[in-house]
């Protein structure tokens, strides 16, 4: 057996995970919900439903309208659609209402009105999956069976310190099998009600409340400073990719700017050239970029003029919240310029760039090549 320290910390800690945990519900928990104080599956299951999605002060005046017109699982499947729909409206996720009715009926006509015990029976019914039925089960029934909800995977991330994105089918089913591995032998409605007391409350997602945590020290989490990185976050969705080739187009000691339109990133900022549409593939044909390239620069800034050179620069990356930009720099020597062509367009030298408002992958370009400091600059750009 491996015996390092977290390993037997684990280890000792899932021995006496639920018997701290029932004894912190005892004291801490919570004892006057509506739904609680029943063994009735009908009210359990009805109040599981409504709380998927939906937080407990939202749930409990249309639980009380609910359970008012709809006393029971006979009532509420004789009802008519409109009439189950008009009470939910306001909850959102309507079809939670759609399956609790037709979960009623299959109910009545399969089950003779009576919720089944059994877990796996139960997550064969509409809008009932595996956690709701264990929590149906175990409240109702004192099934020997784990819940796994949003909070509780958070509270078994931190105190067991499970690294990985939860809803990670790997990670999932691990923490299905950690949670199974937790269960107490009895005591099971106050077991499933600590777990969600002890998510909802201590273990939220904000601040969590170490000090007056039941597992305090124990918990892998806040023995490693990690309360706030566990659980871990849902991977972010790869970014778009762009690419952008623009010009820095050189007259002699001055580099031509083009003001860029008002709506769209940097919006009214001095920027450098690009070329459009862009090529938006990092591995454009080169010749026939390169005479576009050209082309553009001697049509904006050469007049009768021709370009000297067109030289690759370094290129560099900058980061949106919705895409990433790759700028692919050029540098263009002109044999001459064209004067600067109305608002749009500007010839400037380093004082202009220096004082001009530029985008900061732009700033970074100009800074590189010292175009703001009139030096002869460098070639290289930070990749
Ligand atoms: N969230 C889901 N089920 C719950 C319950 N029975 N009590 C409080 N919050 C819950």
């Amino acid at each position: 057996m491996n015996d390092s320290p977290n390993d037997s910390t684990a280890g000792s800690l899932a021995g006496t995970f639920a018997e701290r945990l029932i004894a912190w519900q005892a004291e801490h928990g919570r004892h006057d919900l509506p739904w609680q104080n029943t063994r009735d599956a009908y009210r359990i299951w009805l109040s599981e439903i409504m709380l998927q999605q939906t937080q407990v002060a939202t749930v409990i005046p249309y639980y009380a309208r609910f359970l008012e017109r709809f006393p029971d699982v006979a009532a509420l499947a004789s009802a008519a659609q409109d009439d189950v729909m008009a009470l939910w409206s306001g909850l959102g996720y309507y079809s939670r209402a759609r399956n609790l009715h037709r979960c009623a009926q299959v109910v009545v006509a399969e089950h003779g009105g009576r919720f089944p015990a059994d877990p796996e029976a139960l997550a064969s019914l509409p809008g009932i999956g595996r956690s709701t039925a264990a929590a149906i089960a175990a409240f109702a029934y004192d099934a020997h069976a784990a819940i796994l909800d949003g909070n509780v995977k958070r509270v078994l991330a931190r105190v067991f310190g499970i690294e990985g994105f939860p809803g990670a089918p790997k990670i999932e089913r691990d923490m299905w099998t950690l949670a199974e591995s937790l269960l107490p032998q009895r005591d099971l409605p106050a077991y499933t009600q600590g777990m969600m007391d002890l998510g909802a409350t201590l273990c939220g997602r904000g601040k969590p409340r170490c000090g007056e945590c039941p597992f305090d020290s124990d918990c892998i989490a806040h023995a490693t400073g990690r309360e706030r990185t566990l659980p871990t976050s849902r991977p972010k969705k790869a970014q778009p990719e762009r690419y952008v080739d623009v010009l820095v187009i050189y007259a002699g000691e001055r580099v031509l700017f083009e003001r860029r339109p008002d709506s769209g990133i940097w919006g009214g900022l001095w920027s450098l050239p690009e070329l459009t549409p862009p090529t938006d593939a990092r591995d454009a044909d080169d010749t026939s970029l390169r005479a576009r390239l050209s082309a553009h620069a001697a049509t904006l800034g050469a007049g009768e003029g021709r370009v000297r050179s067109l030289e690759p620069l370094h290129g560099l990356t900058h980061v949106f919240t919705h895409f990433r930009l790759h700028l692919r720099p050029w540098r263009v020597m002109l044999e001459s310029a064209s004067p600067s062509n109305g608002a749009r367009h500007a010839w400037l030298d380093a004082a202009g760039v220096a004082a001009a408002g530029l985008p900061s992958p732009i700033r970074k370009i100009a800074d590189a090549l010292s175009i703001g400091s009139l030096s002869d600059g460098q070639l290289s750009l930070p990749t």
